[in-house]
């Protein structure tokens, strides 16, 4: 076996190097003068190099919207065999028909069978067919050892939220380090295999078939606020010439297929561009909320968007509730009772969420469908209304959510696995009338 890599036992113990800023065309090499100057696809690349592209959107779109990356490695991508269909196991469905009901899952148990990242994936709820250029999908990933093989998903961007063990990246852009807390977004079509740091991992993955995902538009807020652009953070450039047997999955139209390499496909020296894999801390959100009363809607909570034509509609907003100050005066503080348009799947990392006393628990997940109605149970409904409202830090908590246009359906593992609770209607009927036929 021959393995060279830039990555030294001094490199690791002191953590992995970063690029920092949001949509930045980034230029990185792993060896001094592997990017060509100049121009982005010489005769003859430095150090014996091929140059390849990597679009992420359509070459004419927008300069605003363009994303693409060149890629200076050791073999092109097109070096592989045909790829054959796979088992996929809960990965990509089949959906259940339509369900209004709203729904709330324990957290899936970490298994005690060897299985990576990928065996670990369960879709949980989707909203468009594989063929869509829209629409989301939800999975939740349960993992007990690293992937050895390499995966890359053509049907979508991925946004990982750990929630239980720290997780290395291994990408075509280079490695990049992702802990409970922290949220990574790997480009459609990127190839990566994810390592776990510690001897399980649980997380959602949200995979986004829309438009890729982008910071929201501050309005009012005006330059700065919400996630700061200088935050999120890309890897710099690393590879492996390693020459050994690799499986290749790749998820296409619904479908898994794998094929063998005969050599790492992270083989990328140097790359420069746009369409990168990102990290991004969530205790870094600068979280904006009300001064006064009332608390604005929860897009006020928004730390990436995935926009539709279609101008404020959101194929996909990643939303959450950190850590804040409580101040609002004469409030119903706790999220308002209400019904949305727009489909809510909801999980926790860490800690307790405001709307709920017991039930919903880190790691697990709920899902409030579109005009579902829903808000805070009945216990947290009565302590709410009976509180003195004194400045109060919600802590140690960070819920999350993904919200999403197009209405999420469950699929039969999510309404057939143990980790359902039957019972989550009962958590509001303790809902009492107050109602006296005068003011109170
Ligand atoms: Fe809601």
């Amino acid at each position: 076996m021959n393995v060279v890599t830039k990555a030294t036992e001094a490199e690791s113990a002191a953590g992995l190097n970063y690029l920092s800023g949001f949509g930045n065309e980034f230029a990185t090499e792993a060896i001094a003068g592997a990017l060509p100057v100049g121009q982005n696809s010489p005769q003859r690349p430095p150090f014996g190099l091929y140059a390849e592209q990597f679009s992420a959107t359509a070459f004419t779109v927008p300069r605003k919207e363009a994303r693409r990356t060149w890629f200076y490695r050791i073999r092109p991508s097109a070096l592989h065999g045909p790829y054959r269909r796979i088992a996929q196991g809960v990965f990509a469905g089949p959906l259940a028909e339509p369900n209004p009901n709203r729904l709330r899952w324990n957290p899936l148990p970490i298994p005690d069978a060897p299985t990576d990242f990928l065996d670990g994936l369960h879709s949980m709820c989707m909203n468009a067919p594989a063929t869509s250029p829209q629409g989301i999908s939800v999975h939740v990933y349960v993992a007990n050892r690293s992937m050895e093989r390499v995966f890359f998903d053509a049907d979508g961007e991925l946004l990982l939220v750990p929630q239980l063990g720290r997780l290395r990246l291994f990408t075509e852009c280079g490695r990049l380090d992702v802990d409970p807390g922290e949220i990574a977004v790997i480009p459609r079509g990127m190839r990566f295999r994810v390592a776990l740091r510690d001897s399980a991992a649980r997380g959602y993955v949200c995979e986004n078939h829309g438009a890729a995902l982008r910071l929201p538009d501050l309005g009012p807020i005006g330059a700065n606020g919400l996630a700061n652009p200088r935050d999120f953070l890309a890897p710099v450039a690393w590879y492996e010439d390693r020459d050994e047997p690799t499986v290749l999955v790749q998820k296409y139209q619904g479908t898994l297929w794998e094929t063998t390499l005969d050599h790492s496909p992270f083989d990328v020296v140097a790359w420069h561009g746009n369409a990168a894999p990102y990290k991004y801390d969530l205790s870094r959100f600068n979280t904006i909320n009300t001064v006064s009363f009332d608390h604005p809607d929860p897009s006020i909570f928004c730390v990436l968007t995935s926009p539709t034509p279609v101008a404020g509609v959101a194929n996909l907003d990643f939303v959450i509730f950190p850590p804040r100050w409580m101040v609002a005066e004469n409030t119903f503080r706790p999220p308002w009772f209400h019904r949305n348009v727009m489909s809510e799947c909801m999980g926790l990392v860490y800690g307790a969420y405001d709307a709920k006393a017991e039930g919903f628990v880190p790691g697990g997940m709920s899902l409030h469908p579109c005009m579902s109605a829903h808000g805070p149970d009945a216990a947290t409904t009565e302590r709410a209304m009976e509180a003195e409202l004194k400045p109060m830090k919600i802590e140690n908590t960070l819920a999350f959510m993904f919200e999403a246009s197009m209405v999420l359906r469950p699929t039969e593992f999510a309404l057939q696995t143990d980790a359902l609770q039957h019972d989550y209607d009962s958590c509001w009927n303790g809902l009492r009338k107050f109602f006296k036929g005068s003011p109170a």
